[in-house]
C-alpha cells in the first residue's frame, strides 16, 4: 500500500530506529513529524530527510504538555495526521540492588508513561485527522519476553512488558474508531541506545550475559526494524498486525 502524502508522528525520530523509521516512511512518499529532546539532532534529521517531508518539534515524551503541543503543531503544519510511532525509549542496565532511583523513574516515564500519554493525546487527533487508515505502532523490546536478550535490564524489560500489555487493550478500544494498533518487538540492533550507559555497569551486564551462556545474538540494523514498522503501518484498512517480533538470526561465534 502506498503511503504517499500520509503524515506520521515518530517519537525519538532524530536518531537510531526512529530516524530509520522516518527515512523508510519518507522513501514511500509519507511525511513525518519528529519528536526528540535535542534540537540540534532534530535539525540534522530534518535536513537529511528534507524540509518538505519532515518537521520537528523539541519535546520530552515524559511531559504531557510537550506531547500535546508537539502533536498539535505537527498536525497543523501538515494539515492531516495518519499515525503515531511510539519509538522514544531508553535503558540503564544495572543490578537490582544497585538501581539508581532517578534512572528507574526515567525509564518508566520515557518508555511506559510516554507511550501511554502519547496514545491518549493522539487518539482524538487521529479521529479528526482526515485519515482513511489511522495507525499507532508501539515499540517494545525482545527483553519484554525473553531472558537472553541482555543481563541487568530488569526495569527496562518491565517497562516494555507494560507497553505490550497496554497495547493489547489499546488495540481493542481503538477497534471502534478503526484505528489499527500494532506492537513491534525488536531484538538487539544497531543504534545509539548504549551511547550514554555507564561503562562499569555495562561491562558487568555484558559479563553476566556471557556467563549465563545466553543467546549471544548478532545485532540487526535499524533499517530492518524500520521496515517492520512500515509493514504494520501499510496494512490495508481492516487488517492489524497485533505483535511483530524480530530477533537476530545469527549467533555470534566465539570472539565475534
Ligand atoms: N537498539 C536496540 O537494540 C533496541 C532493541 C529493542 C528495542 N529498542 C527500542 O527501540 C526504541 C528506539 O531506540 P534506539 O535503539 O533507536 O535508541 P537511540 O538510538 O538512543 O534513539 C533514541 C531516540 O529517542 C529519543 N528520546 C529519548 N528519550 C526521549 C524523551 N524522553 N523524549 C523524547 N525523545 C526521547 C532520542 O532523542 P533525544 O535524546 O534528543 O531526546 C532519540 O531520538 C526504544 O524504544 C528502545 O527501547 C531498541
Amino acid at each position: 500500500m502506498s503511503l504517499e502524502n500520509r503524515v506520521y508522528l515518530v517519537t525519538g525520530g532524530s536518531k537510531g530506529f526512529g530516524l530509520a523509521i522516518a527515512q523508510a516512511l519518507v522513501a514511500r512518499g509519507a511525511r513525518v513529524g519528529l519528536l526528540g529532546r535535542n534540537q540540534l539532532d532534530l535539525d540534522q534529521a530534518v535536513a537529511d530527510l528534507g524540509h518538505d517531508s519532515a518537521y520537528a518539534v523539541a519535546a520530552d515524551v515524559g511531559s504531557n504538555d510537550d506531547l500535546r503541543r508537539a502533536f498539535a503543531e505537527v498536525a497543523q503544519h501538515f494539515g492531516r495526521l495518519d499515525g503515531l510511532v511510539n519509538n522514544a525509549g531508553m535503558a540503564r542496565p544495572n543490578k537490582v540492588e544497585s538501581l539508581d532511583e532517578e534512572e528507574v523513574r526515567m525509564q518508566v516515564n520515557t518508555n511506559f508513561l510516554g507511550t501511554v500519554f502519547a496514545c491518549r493525546e493522539v487518539i482524538p487527533l487521529l479521529r479528526s485527522g482526515g485519515s482513511d487508515n489511522p495507525r499507532i505502532v508501539n515499540i517494545s523490546s525482545a527483553s519484554a519476553a525473553h531472558f537472553d536478550e541482555m543481563s541487568h535490564l530488569s526495569i527496562y524489560a518491565a517497562t516494555k512488558a507494560a507497553v505490550e500489555r497496554f497495547t493489547r487493550d489499546l488495540a481493542s478500544e481503538c477497534q471502534l474508531d478503526e484505528i489499527g494498533v500494532s506492537c513491534v518487538r525488536p531484538g538487539g540492533a544497531d543504534s545509539n541506545i548504549a551511547a550514554d550507559w555507564d561503562v562499569e555497569n555495562t561491562l558487568a551486564a555484558f559479563q553476566a550475559w556471557c556467563e549465563e551462556g545466553s543467546y549471544r545474538a548478532v545485532g540487526m540494523t535499524a533499517r530492518e526494524i524500520a521496515e517492520a514498522v512500515v509493514f504494520c503501518l501499510s496494512q490495508p484498512r481492516g487488517v492489524s498486525v497485533d505483535l511483530l517480533e524480530l530477533r537476530p538470526q545469527r549467533r555470534a561465534k566465539k570472539g565475534e
